[in-house]
Parts: C-alpha cells; structure tokens; sequence
C-alpha cells in the first residue's frame, strides 16, 4: 500500500534524538520512492534517562520533541507516525536491525581559555553500542561535531576493537562522515532536506554507501553533495565553516563600539560593504552568540591538533579569541544599559526580551541572555525575563513570562533576540506613556517599531547605532 513502508524496507537507526537526531529521524522517515512509499524505516535511539524517555515518548506519539516554529516538521512527524515507519527505543539491541546507524549524539568541550578539551569517554560509548550489535555491512554515518580527525583516530579503532570482540572482522562495518548543517527555526525540517551536504567515506565503499544514502533523503537534484578525501577533510570542514562564522561575528563587535563612540551608524556602513560581493555576508554588531555549536565548535582544532595529532606546536588564536570574544558580547549591552541608567544598576529594573540563543527558536542552550542576566543581577538589577516561545529556562531554573509586564515598572528594556513575534509586537500600546530606556541589542526593531518608540517619549539606543545615543 503506498504510504506504507514495503516488506524489506530498509532500517536506519537514529542516535541521539535532540535538535539534530529528532529532526534527522523525521527527515529519514518522511523520504519516499517514486511510487510514494516510505524509502526507510526510521528507529530513534535514546539513553534510558528521563530526557531520553521524554524524546523516545514524543517521537513514538509522532510528535517532535522540541517547540518549534516550522509546522511542516510537526506535520511530517505526524505524517511518519501515520505511515508506521518512525519509532523510537532506548534498546540499543534494535541497532542489529539496522542498515544504516546515523550518530547523531552530542560531543561537549571543557571550556577553557588556553587548552579546551574534551572527554571522550560517552562519545566511545555510544560508538562501541553500535559496534556491539550491528551486523556487518551495515554503514555508520557521525553527523556528531568532532574534532578533524574524529573517525579516523577514534571511531574505527573502537569499532575495529568491538568487531573484533565479536569474532568478525575489524572492517565488517562501513564507516562514513557527514555533518549535519540543519538551522532549528522557521526552515527547521527543509535546513536538512534542502541544503548542501559534505561527506566522505573511510573507505571509498562506505563513501559511496554514504552518497546513496543521502541522494535518497536530501534534493540532491537542487543541491548536489560534495565529497571529500578522507573523514578528516570532511570532520575539518564542519570545524572551519563554523569558526569562520563565529570569527566574523567576534570580528565585528569592536566595531560596534566604534560606531557608538564616534557617532555613526554601523548597520549603514555594513550594508554600504555588503555591495561588493567579496563582502556581502560581513556580519553585524549584536547581543552575541549562543547555542549548542558556535559557542565550542572553534575550539575543535586546537582539540584536534593537541589530542588527535599531538601537534601542540600548532596555534589557533583567531579561534579560540573568537569564543572568548563572543562570550562576553552580552556585557557590552549590559554596560550599555548601566551608562543610561546612570551608572549604576543597583535597584533597578531591566526588562530582558528574548532568552532563546536565536531567534525563532526555544532553545536556551548557552543563550547570551544568560550571561546577561547573571551579570545583571550580580551587579545588584532586577532583571526580569520575557520570550515568545520559552517557557521554562533550565540553566537558570525560572520560569520565562510569556508576555513583558507593565512598561511602567520596568527602567530599561532590552531586545535581545528578534524573534518574529517581537516585529510584529505593539511598542506604543505597551509603553502607554511609559518612558523606559529602549535599547535595541540585535537589531530587532523595524522602522515602524522605531517610530512608534521615539513617538512614545523613550529613549530609543541600539548596539552599533552611535547616532542615536
Ligand atoms: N543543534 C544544532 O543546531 C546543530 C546543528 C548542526 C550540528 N549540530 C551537532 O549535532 C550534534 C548533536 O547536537 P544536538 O543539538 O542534537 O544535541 P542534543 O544534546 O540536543 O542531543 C543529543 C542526544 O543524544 C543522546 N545521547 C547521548 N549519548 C547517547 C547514546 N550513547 N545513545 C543514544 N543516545 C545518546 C542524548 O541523550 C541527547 O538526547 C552535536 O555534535 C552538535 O554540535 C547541532
């Protein structure tokens, strides 16, 4: 019948199902041959902890795990329930029925100024699980962020040990690299299916495993794939694409103080660069930088040099500074907000909106307005909190208001990540005659929503704007 999947279909497990692996399930599952049949059977795999649980429960009632803005992914996982061909586990047996083991679990840095590391440890883990049960032949895909040098160093020879544990033979399974570019957000489920992909294969059999595979769950037709030489080639060009973003973003924050000093607007000076092709995605000043990835990603290399390579020898100061620059970016619309107020926060009242690290998303993973708000308050403010999508903030423990409170009781208003709904929020309704120092720390507001300020009698400042302060 189609819709349903045929006898024989094949089986591809999923590792790891958070923002990366849940949606990556539901990719898998949502695929179909010309007949319209489901290409694959999609099996989540997750830890038998309470939030494996809470991931496994959700996907196995056709829902995807997270609040998300893009209704095509909540339908698709609907779709998959429906069709009978996703389901989710936390028995690692259900890999010996697997063809394709996509590892989609997460890898965390020790953060540290000088010498970031990183344990191993749950990463070899999850690798040996795999190892322990799969059949030969089966290819494993790492879409996990890894140090350059990842699969070849760590992978294969955990698998080989596993394999061999086993009486088969250290090769019995194909081992490939993909990383994954997905952006959680409006495009949720389109970032993975619509967009290019680099791979590369351990062996050249399990890259061209890898390639059939993605033809089958990617629109290779708009965007073709690219293959890489080794898993090394293709774990460093996740590494670099996301320090180079990280770097260009840190690059550019000492401008905004620039701008703000000597009284231009930075933004128009941007968009005056970005004419020239050679320099159209310059970024811009902003609240700063969050989420799961930007915020460790650089600090792969050095990782990877020092652990994997030991080449200790081997230096990477734009990088590493890009963290570190990124990381304190908040403080500097704190400060901001602390010279309007007079100098001095103690006892006042600053309205924070926006606690997701991007917009359009309610993730809180490593968010910038955390740094804020523990500052803000260590500096003696109340700082209150407010987000259209986020209702619970695990790493501070509070709970997040979903609409601002009065305009009157708040002495500062800071707009930190522009979601949509906040384009479209009614400042003159809310300020009421209310005069709070507004500043605008991501370039949230529109043209509209400025005027609209100004008319108010506030005091409208923005992060990159000297003209207005
Ligand atoms: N979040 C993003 O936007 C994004 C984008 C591109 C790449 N990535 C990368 O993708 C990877 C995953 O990121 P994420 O945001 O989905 O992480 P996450 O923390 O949301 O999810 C990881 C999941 O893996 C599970 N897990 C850990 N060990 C396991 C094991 N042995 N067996 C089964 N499940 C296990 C965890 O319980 C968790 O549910 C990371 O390397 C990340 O850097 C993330």
């Amino acid at each position: 019948m189609p819709g349903h999947p045929a006898p024989g279909t094949p089986v591809v497990c999923v590792q790891g199902l958070g923002f990366v692996g849940g949606a990556m399930a539901i990719a898998i599952a949502s695929a179909r041959d010309p007949g319209g049949r489901p290409r694959f059977t999609a099996i989540g795999v997750d830890l038998p902890t309470p939030l494996g649980h809470e991931r496994i429960d959700a996907l196995n009632a056709g829902r995807f795990p997270f609040v998300t803005g893009d209704h095509t992914l909540v339908e698709a996982a609907a779709a998959a329930h429906a069709a009978g061909n996703l389901r989710a586990t936390s028995d690692p047996a259900v890999f010996a029925e697997a063809d394709i083991v996509v590892v989609d679990i997460h890898l965390d840095v020790a953060r540290a100024d000088e010498a970031s590391t990183i344990d191993f440890t749950g990463f070899r883990a999850a690798i040996r699980t795999i190892a322990s049960h799969a059949r030969p032949g089966t290819l494993v895909i790492v879409e996990t962020t890894v140090p350059p040098g990842t699969c070849e160093r760590v992978v294969a020879p955990e698998l080989a040990a596993a394999l061999r544990a086993r009486g088969l033979r250290e090769d019995a399974l194909l081992l490939a690299h993909s990383y994954e570019r997905v952006m959680p957000g409006e495009d949720y489920l389109a970032s993975i299916t619509n967009f290019w992909r680099v791979y590369s294969g351990h062996t050249p059999a399990a890259a061209d495993a890898c390639e059939a595979f993605l033809s089958q769950v990617i629109n290779v037709t708009d965007y073709p794939l690219t293959r890489l030489a080794s898993t090394t080639a293709s774990e460093t060009a996740k590494v670099l694409e996301n320090s180079y973003r990280a770097t260009n973003i840190a690059f550019i924050e000492e401008w905004g103080r620039f701008a703000e000093a000597v009284g231009i607007d930075l933004f128009e000076v941007l968009t005056a660069i970005r004419r020239r092709p050679t320099h159209n995605n310059i970024r811009q000043p902003g609240f700063g930088v969050g989420g799961y990835c930007l915020t460790k990603d650089p600090l792969f290399v050095g990782i990877a040099a020092r652990e994997l390579f030991d080449r200790p020898d081997l230096g990477f100061p734009f990088s590493e500074m890009a963290v570190r620059v990124n990381a304190v970016m908040p403080l500097v619309s704190l400060d901001r907000v602390q010279t309007l107020l007079g100098g001095t926060l103690r006892g006042k009242r600053i309205l924070l909106m926006g606690v997701a690290y991007r917009q359009d998303v309610a993730d809180t993973r490593y968010s910038p307005s955390q740094t804020f708000v523990e500052e803000g308050r260590r500096r003696g403010a109340d700082v209150v909190v407010q987000d259209p999508l986020v209702t619970e903030w695990p790493e501070l423990g509070i709970a997040v208001a979903a609409e601002p409170p009065p305009a009157h009781s708040v002495d500062a208003v800071v707009l930190a990540v522009p979601h949509r709904a906040y384009r479209a929020f009614d400042f003159s309704a809310w300020l009421q005659g209310a005069t709070p120092i507004v500043l605008d720390a991501n370039a949230v507001l529109t043209p509209a929503q400025r005027q609209a300020v100004i008319a108010s009698g506030a005091a409208l400042h923005a992060i990159g704007e000297g003209r207005r302060a």
